[in-house]
């Protein structure tokens, strides 16, 4: 068989086209490999996984050297291969950090060797980085593969997401959803990880010298003279300090996200309000282009207050890297699910699953279930903790240990990135060299965390009357008044309706906080009608608001058992702050032109008479 044309270049990757690996044919030795890092449960679980055709099963090696995932060909196998003209099939698995964008990288050990076979494309470049498009036609479908160059041609250890090496003294978090591996349990708790072994100092913060030729670095979520029980920071011992990880900023404009104060003049905020599901369109829009801000609340320059947004995700942030100075993010994914490579380690979120990303934290979103969808709620204040339980006591409600937070992984990966930040409401973008995420090791409080909303555990009425919205709050970010949130982050999921003579659903009210709801799933039990996954409603300061006609006769005369309010998942986030609507929201978004019709038809019943009517 005539082979056609082989051909490498330099590029950008594109798109895998086929998961399969090619044998090249020569006498030299080759190595196929993947980049992309495993996270713990993976770790000895290779990238790629040869299956030779019948006959070369026992000239096939394989290796697999912790993270890099090498598969490894003889030179002798090659030989035979290439007399026989065959190719090897491969089964290529792709791991974190990678989406459905990147390729497996391919690593082709002496350049020379590999630039002959090729046709002399390849060349070193020093010490740099250079990611390359493989692209070869050979007896197969086209492959496409990316990969790193470095000096000497030696693949560096780490060059992408490396997993956790898992030392007996680190542990995995166990839910009811089983064990995930990569993360640690707890909420503000003082964790310790180190994705290579020895990388964390331990007893000290600042040696002379730290392993590896590490830098330490503090991250400082609160003022240094914050009240113990309050203060956070983490220690971070990385490739590079992070004054490399940026350098002159050029402003930028991303029109759809907005920050506090922001209060168009043509848009009036006094209303109560309800929008259908934003929908998704034909752009492709990543973490930052497809940020839609509904509310602002508060001021962004003096740290109180919030936005409310809606993301609209398709595509993975690439050689792109965000963190927000203004903000903490608590995302409520609606749909699709992503993936959160930040500094301090990897996350995935999906629907029924929150995540809070600290202020000043680096990182990508990948989409990893696409289109995804979801909820945002930007916390320009204090941070989100726990809300105090009072009588209620050591338990229920959301449970520290349910909380989950990454182990350490890091890339080093020298490739040209673009670091976007928000400050003080502005975007700008600063270009460097490498990536960013290149935290080895790290210990402290102040990380990003997940929980998945099933583990709520509500309490509520057991006799009659129903307590206040606040007894299901999950999180609570203080204002400096006392009980009065900055934002209160409160869920609304399936739960027994028990109580006696009361009317159950919540009650009619106005209310000095601003509330803004978000359906994830399900039917809300005071709206039955027009609240739906994936919309919204606002009920601003001091406006009334409360079931409509169908709840108010439904609950009003239902019959009292023990009633099981199932498939139902809502979300508030409530601030002491007025929400001002974007343009955005009033004009772009699907407002309800008719929401206010709903508690129309509500009668009067009072005829002076008395009775329960
Ligand atoms: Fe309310």
């Amino acid at each position: 068989m005539q082979r056609p044309p082989q051909h490498v270049g330099f590029g950008r990757v594109k798109r895998i086209h086929e998961r399969r690996v090619i044998a090249l044919r020569d006498g030299t030795q080759i190595v196929i490999g993947g980049l992309p890092l495993p996270r713990q449960s993976e770790m000895f679980d290779p990238a790629i996984s040869f299956v030779p055709r019948p006959g070369n099963e026992t000239s096939l090696s394989q290796a697999v050297h912790g993270a890099a995932d090498l598969g490894f060909m003889h030179p002798c196998t090659l030989a035979n291969l290439a007399c026989r003209e065959t190719t090897i099939e491969a089964k290529v698995k792709q791991h974190a950090p990678f989406g459905a964008q990147h390729a497996v990288a391919v690593l082709v050990d002496l350049l020379k060797f590999a630039g002959g076979c090729f046709g002399g494309l390849i060349e070193e470049i020093g010490q740099e980085a250079l990611q390359i498009e493989l692209v070869v036609f050979h007896c197969a479908p086209l492959v496409s593969y990316k990969t790193n160059y470095y000096k000497r041609n030696r693949f560096r250890k780490g060059a992408e997401m490396t997993s956790h090496t898992k030392p007996s003294t680190m542990i995995t978090a166990a839910t009811t959803s089983g064990t995930h591996p990569g993360y640690m349990p707890g909420f503000g708790n003082d964790f310790e990880t180190e994705a290579l072994p020895g990388a964390l100092p331990q007893g000290m913060n600042s040696p002379q010298k730290c392993n590896y030729g590490l830098y330490g670095e503090q991250l400082s979520g609160t003022a240094f003279t914050a009240p113990s029980h309050a203060n956070e920071r983490t220690w971070c011992y990385r490739i590079r300090p992070s004054v490399k990880h940026s350098g002159r900023y050029a402003r930028i404009d991303l029109p759809y996200w907005k920050s506090a104060p922001h209060i168009p003049k043509d848009v009036t905020s006094l209303g109560q309000y309800r929008w259908d599901p934003v929908p998704h369109s034909d752009e492709k829009l990543t973490w930052l282009t497809g940020m839609r801000t509904m509310t602002t609340a508060g001021d962004v320059n003096t740290q109180v207050g919030m936005a409310s947004h809606i993301y609209l995700v398709t595509d993975s942030m690439v050689d792109s890297y965000f963190y927000s100075a203004d903000s903490e993010l608590l995302i409520v994914p609606q749909e699709g699910s992503l993936r959160f490579c930040t500094e301090l380690g990897v996350m995935d979120i999906a629907p029924q699953e929150i995540a809070i990303i600290p202020r000043g934290l680096v990182y990508r979103v990948e989409v990893l279930d696409g289109p995804a969808r979801g909820f945002v709620c930007e916390n320009y204040g204090q941070k989100f903790h726990l809300p105090s339980r009072g009588p209620i006591g050591a338990n229920c409600m959301a449970n520290r240990r349910d909380f989950k937070t990454p182990v350490a992984a890091f890339e080093d990966r020298e490739v040209p990135s673009t670091v976007t930040i928000k400050w003080c409401g502005q975007f700008h973008e600063t270009k460097i060299g490498h990536s960013p995420l290149d935290v080895v090791a790290w210990h402290g409080n102040y990380a990003p965390v997940k929980y998945d909303l099933n583990t709520y555990c509500p309490v509520g009425a057991v006799l009659f009357d129903h307590p206040d919205p606040s007894i299901f709050t999950v999180l609570t970010a203080p204002s400096g008044v006392e009980g009065t949130a900055n934002i209160d982050f409160v869920l609304f999921r399936d739960r027994w309706m028990v109580a006696e003579d009361t009317f159950r659903p919540p009650w009619y009210h106005k209310n000095i906080m601003s509330e803004l709801m978000g359906n994830i799933h399900g039917q809300y039990d005071a709206k039955p009608k027009g609240f739906v996954p994936g919309g919204m409603s606002l009920h601003n300061m001091m406006l009334p608001h409360g079931p409509d006609r169908n709840a108010f006769e439904g609950a009003s005369n239902a019959e009292l058992a023990p009633h099981k309010l199932d498939n139902t998942m809502s979300f508030m986030f409530e601030t002491r702050f007025p929400q001002h609507l974007t343009e955005f929201a009033a004009k772009e978004a699907p407002l309800q032109d008719d929401y206010i019709d709903c508690w129309e038809s509500l009668e009067k019943n009072f005829d002076g008479t008395p009775g329960k009517k």
